[in-house]
């Protein structure tokens, strides 16, 4: 499962390094098939959540005839003993008697309940579990989804837990911060590659910069260190503050308050720029964009060396293209996203 808007980005990181074969990526969900299924899988930064692919269907008629259906898929189309079996060599079982949980999410005018959605889950999972398993609302050692989508239906087992897309290491907050599998996609986005010197030039909470720097790690092999150095800053020091605390236990980034539109950097010393850039509604007025964007873009190019890159998310793609336009730079990559409940866009740029 994927923010909508990042199933591309994510299934190239599923390919990239597991060496998944996808079988289908939209609507938020990337469907995919490896090898072998191991722990490896609990590491992907791009995606929410991870499942075990029980059933799935695209013919869903919307009628309450829907139900008797999904009973009938759980309870004969899933090989549930041999998916419990890769739950629990992924997620060790836990050694008191397991717990369960029931998930049903449904989006679309259809003519039944959630609630009866989730009745006809449990019939048709009725004699898959052991007698003693108890059902369980909070924590539950395993978790059955089904996720219906208009005519979509997918079921599965759920692998991952909330740390797959909260991170651990996001310890401060803030409205306008980035989601970690956004920032995560970004990067991906960006290609930085070893040596590289990463820039945030408007870093917020550090999401970009940990996302990077854990980036840099999951591609690092035995005897093969990545040595990207980040930089990153904000004119907030209470978010600066905010992005050292995040960044505390993974790497030692330098964070400065500063103002973007006047950076302390030379000329062409940075290799990558990742940034998320203030949504005309974070501003005070809308209106605030884009001289913004047209002193921030171009700092952002006198510090970028030629060929270099920039991967931006912004709300306002025509005031950042604006900004743009006169560098002459190359847009490499357009990413539609939703963030907050508003339409953004992550961009790509080449410097030449
Ligand atoms: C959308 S937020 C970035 C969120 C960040 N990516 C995160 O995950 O927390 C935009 C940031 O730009 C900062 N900002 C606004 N104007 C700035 C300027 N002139 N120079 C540097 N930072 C600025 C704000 O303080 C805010 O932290």
């Amino acid at each position: 499962m994927v923010h909508p808007g990042l199933e591309e980005v994510a299934a190239d990181e599923i390919r990239a390094e597991l060496g998944g074969d996808v079988k289908r990526a939209e609507r938020g969900f990337v469907v995919f098939r490896l090898p072998e299924i191991d722990r490896g899988i609990l590491h992907l930064r791009t995606v929410e959540d991870v499942f075990l692919y029980a059933w799935g269907t695209d013919k869903l008629s919307y009628r309450a005839a829907d139900l008797d259906s999904i009973r009938r898929w759980t309870d004969k189309d899933a090989d549930w003993p041999a998916l419990l079996k890769i739950h629990h060599a992924v997620t060790p079982k836990p050694r008191r008697k397991p717990t369960y949980r029931l998930v049903v999410q449904m989006s679309g005018e259809h003519g039944y309940r959630r609630v009866d959605a989730l009745k006809a889950l449990g019939r048709g999972l009725n004699g898959k579990m052991p007698a003693s398993w108890r059902p369980a609302e909070e924590n539950a050692a395993i978790e059955f989804w089904l996720s219906i989508h208009g005519a979509t239906a997918i079921c599965g087992l759920r692998l991952s837990d909330r740390t797959m897309r909260h991170r651990t290491y996001k310890v401060e907050h803030f409205q306008a911060s980035l989601r970690p599998t956004m920032a995560a996609a970004m990067v991906r986005l960006a290609d930085v590659k070893p040596q590289h010197v990463v820039l945030d030039p408007m870093c917020g909470a550090g999401t970009i910069l940990a996302e990077a720097h854990l980036y840099a790690r999951q591609q690092e092999r035995p005897h093969v260190p990545w040595n990207v150095t980040l930089v990153g800053g904000d004119v907030d020091p209470h978010h600066v503050r905010a992005a050292k605390a995040n960044l505390l236990k993974l790497t030692e980034a330098p964070v400065w308050t500063w103002d973007a539109r006047r950076l302390p950097l030379e000329d062409a010393s940075v290799d990558r720029i990742v940034c998320n850039l203030p949504f005309g509604k974070q501003l005070s007025s809308p209106a605030e964009i884009g001289p913004l964007y047209h002193k921030v873009v171009p700092e952002m190019d006198r510090v970028l060396r030629p060929r270099g890159k920039a991967a931006l998310l912004v709300a306002e793609a025509p005031a950042l293209k604006a900004a743009i336009h006169p560098l002459g730079w190359k847009q490499e990559r357009y990413v539609p996203v939703r963030v907050l409940g508003q339409r953004a866009v992550i961009m790509v740029y080449r410097k030449p």
